[in-house]
């Protein structure tokens, strides 16, 4: 969708030719890609500014790089953070009964004893402690001590807000929302919280695994390197195809030789993206093809 908003001019005579401006600098800095939904947010915004000082504040913003704080306030502010454990759980049954013993018996024929596993747009952190759980697991069913294994786990997303939730490991509040989907063989990693009924910790053998920390998949460079499985769900439907090339660009160039890309359940990748699709019983999985770059 493109062109001015219609807002009601009896209400916000002005306001449209800013939420353009705003609009526009979202995509062209962050990906995001302009609907209605990002176009309310947008609006909302703005509202929160004093009405004779909207342009004057748009002008500081759009003059501050990427990477200001008052800028990551905004793109927090338009985001949708929607997270849990063990999310789509079909693509993770993948990950937990074929890729990961696969890759550690390779990796143990080798005597490279070496896991790196990404989660790009990780949100509040649940989707790296999955993997986390995973790994641990698979590496019990293979009879290794994890402690023998070089393990990065990497967990990144655009809002500094979400990384430093994620840090924490503490999750829960009213309902228990991040673990509505949390598979019963794996309640023994997470912990109660005295006097805190609603909240939960992941054990600390998990929360040791995962690194957090911010990166705009606009970016040209990825935050790591030779990575054996990346996982980028439920993030593409924010983006546009053009951004959403840009950060198949970044996800290939982190992504080691032969290695993994697991994207949200209806995302599809075009012919020429570096990756080749392999469909299995419960998901579509990507496969790098040819030498990381
Ligand atoms: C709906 S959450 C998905 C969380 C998790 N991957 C999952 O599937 O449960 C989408 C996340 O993408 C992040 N995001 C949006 N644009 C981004 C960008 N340009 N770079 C990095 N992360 C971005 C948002 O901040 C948000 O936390």
């Amino acid at each position: 969708m493109s062109g001015r908003i219609e807002t009601a001019p009896e209400e916000l005579p002005d306001l449209g030719g800013a939420a353009d401006r705003l609009l526009a600098a979202l995509r062209h800095r962050y990906g995001l890609k302009r609907d209605d939904l990002l176009e309310r947010k947008a609006l909302g915004v703005l509202r929160q500014r004093p009405a004779d000082n909207v342009d004057d504040w748009l002008d500081d913003l759009l003059a501050r790089p990427v990477s200001d704080t008052a800028w990551l306030g905004v793109v927090d502010a338009v985001t949708i953070h929607e997270t849990y454990f063990f999310r789509d759980s079909g693509q993770l049954r993948v990950l937990r009964e074929e890729l990961l013993p696969t890759l550690i018996k390779r990796r143990i024929g080798a005597a490279d004893r070496r896991l790196s596993l990404w989660s790009a747009g990780c949100a509040s952190g649940e989707e790296a402690y999955s993997l986390a759980i995973l790994v641990l697991r698979a590496l019990e069913e293979a009879g290794e001590s994890a402690h023998h294994w070089s393990i990065g786990i990497l967990g990144t997303d655009i809002s500094p807000a979400m990384i430093e939730i994620a840090r924490k490991g503490l999750y829960g509040g009213p309902g228990l929302d991040a673990f509505r989907q949390l598979p019963k063989r794996f309640e023994g990693y997470f912990c109660d919280l005295e006097n805190q009924p609603t909240r939960r910790c992941v054990v600390p053998a998990v929360k040791e695994l995962p690194r957090f920390q911010q990166h705009n998949l606009m970016d040209s460079e990825p935050p790591a390197k030779n990575v054996d499985i990346v996982l980028c769900r439920n993030v593409f439907i924010y983006f546009d195809e053009v951004s959403q090339r840009q950060a198949v660009s970044v996800l290939a160039s982190a992504t080691g030789e032969d290695g993994y890309l697991l994207l949200g359940v209806t995302d599809r990748l075009s012919d020429d993206s570096g990756f080749v699709r392999q469909s299995t019983g419960t998901a579509v999985i990507y496969q790098r093809s040819g030498p990381a770059s």
